[in-house]
C-alpha cells in the first residue's frame, strides 16, 4: 500500500468507509487480495479495487479496452470539478498505469473555475450542502505537478465546455467524464461535454457522478436533475446507470458501483445498423448429442474476431 493510501485511510470517514466496504466483504476474497495486491498484475488490482481512486481507475480500464478493440491509439478522459487536484493526479497515475497495461495513450483535461464554487442557483444546487468559495485551486502548484499529457481548463465549465468541445480530436474520443461539480446547475453545462458529433466519442462512454451520495440528492436535485434533463433533451444520447456492473464486481459493497453511470452514443457508427459482422456468427449448442450421436459435420464457431477488421470498415467510410 501506498504512502498516500495510508494518508488517505487517516482522513475523517475514510477509514469507516473502507470498514464499512471490505469488512463485510467474505474473508477469503480479503487474504486474495493481499496475495494480488503484493503480486497481480495491474488488471488484478483494478478487479480487486486496489488502486487507489478505484472510481477512476475501473472506467479507464474499460475504455482503453474498448479503444483497443475499434482500432483507437489515444483517449480523452475529463474530469469536471478539479478543487485542489488530488482527483485529477490520481487519474493521472491511473492512465499512465493503464498506459503500460494496454498501449493505449490518453489525454486528460481538468475543468474548474480556479476559485472555488460559484453561487448556488436555487434548491436544486443542495445548498444544504455546499456553499459559495469552497475548494480553491493553486493553480500554479498543480501545474507544476501535472504530467505533459494532462492539462486545467480555467473558468466556469457554461463558458469553457463548447470551447473545448470544438477543439477535440476524431484520433482521441472522449472514453470517461468524472463529474464532482456539486451542483446541480454546474453538472448540467458538464453534461454538454456529451452533445458533441458522435465520432468524437466512444460508443459508450461512463460517467462517474461524484455528488449522488448526499442526502439532499434526488432525481429533482442535483447530478441525479442534470441527467435526467440531458436524456429528455438527447433522442439519441442517454445516460443510465451501468448496466450490471455490482454484479461483475468482486467486491459488492463499495460505493463507487453506484456512482458509476455510462452515456449511451446510440448515435454513434460502431452502434447502428449497417455495422454488421462479415461473417456469420453461430452458437455452440453442447446439448445437440445428448443422444450420444455423433456430430454429422464440423461446427464452425465464429466469434467476434473480426470485430477490429469491421471497425476498420466504419471509421474508414
Ligand atoms: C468537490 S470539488 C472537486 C474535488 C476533486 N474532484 C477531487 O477529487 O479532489 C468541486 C469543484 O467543482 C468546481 N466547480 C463547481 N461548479 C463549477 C463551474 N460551474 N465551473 C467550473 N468549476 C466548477 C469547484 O470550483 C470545485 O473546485
Amino acid at each position: 500500500m501506498s504512502l498516500y493510501a495510508l494518508q488517505r485511510l487517516t482522513r475523517p470517514g475514510q477509514l469507516r468507509k473502507v470498514l464499512v466496504e471490505r469488512g463485510t466483504e467474505p474473508l477469503h476474497l480479503n487474504f486474495l487480495s493481499l496475495f494480488v495486491a503484493l503480486f497481480g498484475s495491474y488488471r488484478a488490482k483494478v478487479d480487486f479495487d486496489l488502486v487507489v481512486r478505484q472510481q477512476y481507475a475501473f472506467p479507464i480500464l474499460y475504455a482503453a479496452d474498448a479503444a483497443k478493440k475499434y482500432g483507437y491509439k489515444a483517449v480523452t478522459i475529463l474530469e469536471f470539478g478539479v478543487a485542489g487536484g488530488a482527483g485529477l493526479l490520481n487519474m493521472c497515475r491511473i492512465a499512465e498505469r493503464t498506459r503500460k497495461a494496454t498501449g493505449i495513450e490518453f489525454r486528460i483535461y481538468g475543468f474548474d473555475t480556479g476559485t472555488g464554487m460559484p453561487e448556488p442557483i436555487d434548491y436544486r444546487d443542495i445548498p444544504e450542502s455546499f456553499q459559495a468559495g469552497d475548494f480553491p485551486m493553486d493553480q500554479d502548484r498543480l501545474r507544476e505537478a501535472l504530467p505533459d499529457f494532462a492539462e486545467l481548463v480555467i473558468g466556469d465549465i457554461a463558458e469553457t465546455v463548447p470551447e473545448f468541445c470544438r477543439s477535440l480530436s476524431e484520433d482521441a474520443p472522449i472514453g470517461f467524464v468524472a463529474v464532482d461539480v456539486d451542483y446541480y446547475s454546474s453538472a448540467k453545462r458538464t453534461l454538454d461535454v456529451l452533445s458533441a458529433p458522435p465520432q468524437l466519442y466512444l460508443p459508450i462512454v461512463p460517467v462517474y457522478l461524484d455528488d449522488i451520495g448526499v442526502d439532499g440528492s434526488n432525481p429533482w436535485t442535483g447530478e441525479l436533475l442534470a441527467v435526467k434533463e440531458f436524456n429528455d433533451a438527447h433522442e439519441f444520447r442517454k445516460i443510465a446507470p451501468f448496466t450490471l456492473l455490482r454484479s461483475q464486481r468482486i467486491f459488492k459493497n463499495t460505493q463507487w458501483i453506484d456512482r458509476m453511470f455510462a452515456a449511451h452514443i446510440h448515435d454513434h457508427a460502431y452502434r447502428s445498423s449497417s455495422y454488421k459482422g462479415e461473417s456469420q456468427r453461430l452458437l455452440p449448442n453442447e446439448y445437440i448429442n445428448w443422444h450420444g450421436s455423433k456430430p454429422k459435420g464440423p461446427t464452425k464457431v465464429v466469434g467476434d474476431e473480426s470485430t477490429e477488421r469491421q471497425a476498420e470498415r466504419v471509421r474508414s467510410a
